[in-house]
């Protein structure tokens, strides 16, 4: 068994794919599994345009047994980072079974192919989203998850235990459930990115779509919050600080490094920014001016939620590097890749 050898699910996505890269700059062969259902096929080449590799691609879904079993059988990768899942609140609320089948689904049957295969290592997609309202600030990863106010967060509170409870079960399994904050922004080639399709949830790339004229206007949902300035705050992460923590959590594990059979990471900056924060450093970082307005609160969303990053400073010996600015940046550089504009 390869343990230079990484499978990605949901590698062809947005974090996937930066983590693909980051992997391959560091020496590991990435093999990625994708049924495309929120990817496309293109950042398979953006990936090879960045590295000058060209990963080993198959076209599956993680719940189809079958082809995820000639998949293991082929392939002798050591270690496994877990990305493929759906992930929109909203419609979580509207098809709760879609999310519990493919997201639960999928886990369960690759935590028992890894067991059946004898793999070793798993990397799992976690959401700052197990805090729920939390009620000290920032979160520790001892911070007493809140009950999940969505099936797609419950999803992650469920997978987090699976997890937790298979590596218990089998000797040989080790998993590390990276608790993402808020990604966001493009590689710095501008040949991978974010490809939302539809409306946009998320505010970056509603940002980034407004900027290009695609949406009229942005919705600040809500300034009427108890924070600073009204508007909610939260900890936004660096898509390629992001990416390499998924590395760095590999290769402790390859390694032999990690204190525990499963540990969790918060992956945020520890630092709160607001909405308009944020849109006015995307106005002053691009050097424009963005149409927006002051909309109701969107349901569901808590006020402020940011990381306590000692744990993964301290352990993994990582930290997010680039500046809030940069990344703004790279978010609008990589919009206008998409949409042809000349910047
Ligand atoms: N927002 C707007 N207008 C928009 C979109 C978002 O004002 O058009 C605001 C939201 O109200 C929120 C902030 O921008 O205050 C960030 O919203 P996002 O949708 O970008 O991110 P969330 O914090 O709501 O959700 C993200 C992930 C979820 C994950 C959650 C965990 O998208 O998958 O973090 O904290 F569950």
């Amino acid at each position: 068994m390869s343990n230079r050898k990484v499978l990605v699910t949901g590698g062809a996505g947005y974090i996937g794919s930066h983590t693909a890269v980051e992997l391959i700059n560091a020496g590991y062969e990435v093999i990625i599994v994708d049924n495309l259902s929120n990817s496309d096929r293109s950042s398979l080449a953006g990936i090879a345009a960045i590295t000058g590799v060209t990963p080993t691609f198959v076209e599956a879904d993680c719940c189809d047994r079958e082809a995820m079993e000639r998949l293991f059988a082929e392939h002798d990768f050591q270690s496994v980072i877990h990305f493929a899942a759906f992930k929109a609140v909203g419609e979580s609320v509207a098809e709760p079974l879609k999310y519990y089948q493919n997201n639960i689904g999928s886990l369960v049957n690759i935590l028992d192919l890894m067991r059946r295969y004898e793999r070793r290592n798993i990397v799992f997609s976690s959401s700052a989203t197990v805090y729920g309202d939390a009620d000290v600030l920032p979160v520790t990863e001892r911070t007493p998850r809140k009950p999940a106010t969505s099936p797609y967060g419950n999803t992650k509170q469920m997978a987090e235990d699976i997890l937790r409870d298979s590596v218990a079960a089998v000797e040989h399994l080790n998993g590390i459930a990276l608790r993402y904050f808020n990604p966001i922004g493009a590689h710095p080639s501008a040949l991978i990115g974010e490809l939302p399709r539809g409306v946009p949830n998320n505010l970056v790339p509603y940002i980034t779509q407004t900027a290009a004229g695609v949406r009229e206007c942005l919705s600040i949902f809500g300034d009427d919050y108890p924070t600073p300035d009204g508007s909610c705050l939260r900890d936004y992460i660096d898509i390629v600080d992001l990416a390499r923590a998924h590395v760095v959590a590999i290769d402790r594990m390859v390694e032999g490094r990690n204190k525990e059979a499963f540990e969790i990471f918060n992956v945020g900056t520890g630092r709160p920014v607001s909405v308009f924060e944020l849109v006015h450093g995307f106005e002053e970082a691009n050097n424009l001016k963005l149409n927006y307005k002051v909309a109701p609160r969107r349901a569901g969303d808590v006020t402020a939620v940011w990381a306590d990053t000692t744990l993964a400073n301290e352990e993994l010996g990582w930290r997010a590097e680039r500046e809030l600015t940069d990344t703004l940046r790279s978010a609008w550089a990589w919009e206008c890749h998409v949409r042809n504009i000349k910047q």
